[in-house]
């Protein structure tokens, strides 16, 4: 199997190339041309029109795993044209040349293209209302996908962390050492998920089904609050003396919480047709948890 990695050095994308590296031989693409760690790899840039084509038509992948996108979901508000154009039109772009060339492409998308009212956990038909530019854009990613004919697995999953990167996990331990008391938003609900699990969770799919094609949700088990996941987070982090002291904890409404972009108040994803198609269903939030702080502890020094 010849792999195509875009965007190795995000949260997904680290993880997916230590999963996927021995089941391939696999291609890693950056922004900067370099891997975590320094080493040399392709460079692919998704604002350059015609780069994604180009790309595929000369390396012939079987798989490309499309990890990048614009994330910064409050930052997307006051570039919707950045955005639109990693999320939706270079993905576009890439999709054509999979189905062009016979490649599978295997994309991720988001809670966010659901408006967030109601209790129950998002299903994979059901109406999406995005509430801002990342949604929005993400969804068109997803339509220009279908829309292609190529081969396709498009994963909407949630609330991602790792040991490294930009999320919120990390930002809770750095705050840790800077401040006695933190506000935390009480009323957005979702399933915090690893990205190691999502990595884990693609490539046994694949393995298991390499012909499927379709859209599933993928998210850890179980649901909490970002006051709820603030507070299992400094509980696992002092537990496991990654952490020597935890800030007073505050929740407080959304409302409360400046911040530029509106985001879905329930974002539960439910993850049952990826179960059933696929015979996994990934573990409760609070065991990825325990894994991500033992990662990080590992990571410590001393
Ligand atoms: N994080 C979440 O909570 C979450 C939730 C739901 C869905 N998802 C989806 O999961 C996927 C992976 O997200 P993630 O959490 O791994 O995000 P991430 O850590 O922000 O990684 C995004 C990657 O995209 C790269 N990138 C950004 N602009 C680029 C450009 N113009 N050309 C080439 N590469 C570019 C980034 O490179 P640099 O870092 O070098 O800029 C980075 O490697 C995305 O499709 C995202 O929408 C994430």
């Amino acid at each position: 199997m010849s792999i195509v990695l875009l965007g190795a050095d995000g949260q997904v994308g680290y993880e997916l190339h230590r999963v996927f590296a021995p089941l391939g031989a696999i291609s890693a693409y950056t922004i900067s041309g370099t891997l975590p760690g320094g080493a040399r790899c392709g460079r692919i840039d998704f604002t350059e029109a015609g780069s994604l084509a180009a790309l595929v038509a000369e390396k012939r992948p079987t798989l490309v795993l499309n990890a990048v996108a614009h994330t910064q979901v409050d930052r997307a508000e006051d570039e919707p044209a950045l955005a639109q154009r990693i999320n939706a039109d270079a993905v576009a772009e890439l999709a054509q040349a999979c189905a062009l060339h016979g490649a599978k492409l295997v994309h991720y998308s988001t809670d966010y293209v659901f408006g967030g009212e109601g209790r129950r956990p998002w299903r994979e038909d059901d109406a999406t209302a995005p509430l801002g530019v990342y949604g929005r854009t993400k969804l068109r990613g997803e339509e220009a996908i279908r829309a292609s004919g190529c081969r396709h697995m498009i994963l909407r999953t949630a609330w991602v962390y790792a040991a490294r990167g930009q999320n919120f996990l990390r930002t809770a331990i750095r705050l840790a050492g800077e401040r006695d008391e933190l506000k935390v938003v009480h009323d957005q609900v979702g399933s915090p998920t690893p990205a190691r699990w999502l990595a884990a969770a693609t490539a046994l799919a694949h393995a298991r089904h390499a012909d499927a094609n379709g859209t599933w949700h993928v998210v850890a088990d179980g649901e909490c609050s970002w006051y709820q996941f603030a507070i299992a987070i400094y509980g696992e982090a002092l537990a496991a003396k990654v952490l020597e002291r935890a800030p007073r904890l505050v929740g407080i409404p959304s409302s409360e919480y400046p911040a530029k972009a509106k985001r879905p108040m329930y974002s539960r994803l439910d993850s049952t047709r990826f179960a059933s198609d696929f015979g996994l269903q990934l573990p409760d939030w609070r065991d990825g948890l325990k894994q991500v702080i033992g990662e990080l502890a590992e990571l410590k020094p001393g």
